[in-house]
């Protein structure tokens, strides 16, 4: 199954509306892009709780490491330079953390909260080489945004 991002839009508009609570708009989004697309093996957050360390947040797939500190992984590059990060293999990308021997790809995108603070970052692994586009970046970056952005 391929994602309609203008369906994914309005199904998570309406499944959160009136929600500000971080950990459960978390949750929700894990869950409706993780069922969306095929492509999608491991969906979740990492939430930032102390300077330069994040902590597993809400994610459906197997287990993901608890503890990532901003120096490392895919996640880490997201969270300290507060871009997005699309890659293509995750074999060629420096320090890459394999929680899962068969992820191929991965996308990892910032949150930020309504004024402006990182949050977390948005994790999303998948078992298929290249499998992500800018325009996965962009539609996933605009749901987060529209989520989050009412978050204090
Ligand atoms: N691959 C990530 C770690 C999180 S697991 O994929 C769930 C990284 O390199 O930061």
């Amino acid at each position: 199954m391929q994602v309609d991002y203008a369906t994914l839009a309005r199904t998570i508009a309406a499944l959160t509306e009136g929600e500000a609570d971080a950990v459960a708009l978390m949750a929700t989004v894990t869950c409706e892009v993780h069922h969306a697309d095929d492509r999608f093996d491991w969906t979740g957050f990492y939430r930032v709780v102390a300077p330069e360390l994040l902590k597993i947040g809400p994610y459906q797939g197997g287990h993901g490491c608890l503890s990532i500190p901003f120096s490392r992984g895919v996640c880490g590059a997201a969270a300290r330079e507060g871009k997005v990060q699309l890659v293509p293999d995750v074999d060629a990308f420096p320090g890459h953390i394999a929680c899962a021997s068969t992820t191929r790809s991965e996308l990892v995108l910032p949150v930020r909260d309504g004024t402006g603070r990182l949050i977390a970052v948005f994790d999303i692994d998948s078992n298929q080489s290249d499998a992500f586009s800018q325009v996965d970046a962009t539609a996933l970056g605009d749901i987060l945004h529209s989520v989050f952005g009412c978050v204090k």
